[in-house]
């Protein structure tokens, strides 16, 4: 199975709370949202792996730790993955991003496609696909096996809320995809919303709604 990590760091949890506010408006939603995926991605790269350099100090010589060059590759699920690319990318400038575009069908909840675009060496990339909620896990796990059929190897999942459903969900379909999550909510309604979770993400971080 693979492995469900809740990130309990007070500084995430204090800013859920805001975010799930029904009150908190646009401009803050989209902040937090990407505030939180910064926080996350620190969390989340918590392996990435490290090679020993020297380095010349104005004193002496230093024997460092530096990132071994590993090359990644961010994926938000279009839309509301799209809040979380620019605290990613704060972290990690040189991880480049791939798009993979679904909406979930209003009466079977089932994910629908419609983009794909990924950097053409994303088989050589560790990839960490985002998006703010994790539901059926339909979306998930649709964006993970578009992946895996391009050839992708190593896959981590990062979203801000996860349902019980979507993670077993997606533990059943890819237990190789380690999941991170600020939070993990009690269960899902007839609608597919999360409960409480924070209402539709992708209508808070654009506006739509
Ligand atoms: C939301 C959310 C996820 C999906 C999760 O997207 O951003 O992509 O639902 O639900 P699931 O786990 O049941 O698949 P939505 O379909 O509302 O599209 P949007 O991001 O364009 O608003
Ligand atoms: N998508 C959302 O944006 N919110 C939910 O609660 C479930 C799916």
């Amino acid at each position: 199975m693979s492995n469900l990590m809740v990130f309990s760091h007070p500084l995430i949890q204090h800013k859920l709370s805001i975010l799930r506010d029904e009150n908190t408006s646009v401009k803050e939603f989209r902040e937090l949202v990407s505030e939180i995926a910064k926080l996350m991605c620190y969390e989340a790269t918590r392996d990435l792996p490290l090679e020993e350099v020297k380095v010349k100090t104005p004193v002496a010589e230093a024997t460092c730790r530096r990132l071994a060059g590993k090359k990644l590759a961010v994926v938000p699920i279009l839309r509301a993955g799209l809040g979380m690319v620019d605290g990613m990318v704060d972290l990690i400038p040189s991880a480049k991003v791939g798009h993979v575009g679904l909406y979930r069908d209003p009466e079977t909840l089932a994910p629908v496609k419609y983009y794909f675009k990924m950097p053409p060496d994303i088989t050589e990339r560790d990839v960490i696909v985002v998006d703010p909620m994790l539901a059926t896990g339909g979306s998930a796990v649709a964006a993970i096996q578009f992946l895996k059929d391009e050839g992708v190897k190593h896959i981590k999942f990062m979203c801000i809320i996860a349902a019980p459903e979507g993670v077993k969900v997606v533990q059943e379909a890819h237990p190789d995809v380690d999941i991170f999550a600020a939070a993990l909510d009690d269960h899902l309604n007839d609608h597919g919303y999360i409960v409480p979770g924070l209402g539709d993400a992708g209508d808070r971080i654009f506006g739509t709604k």
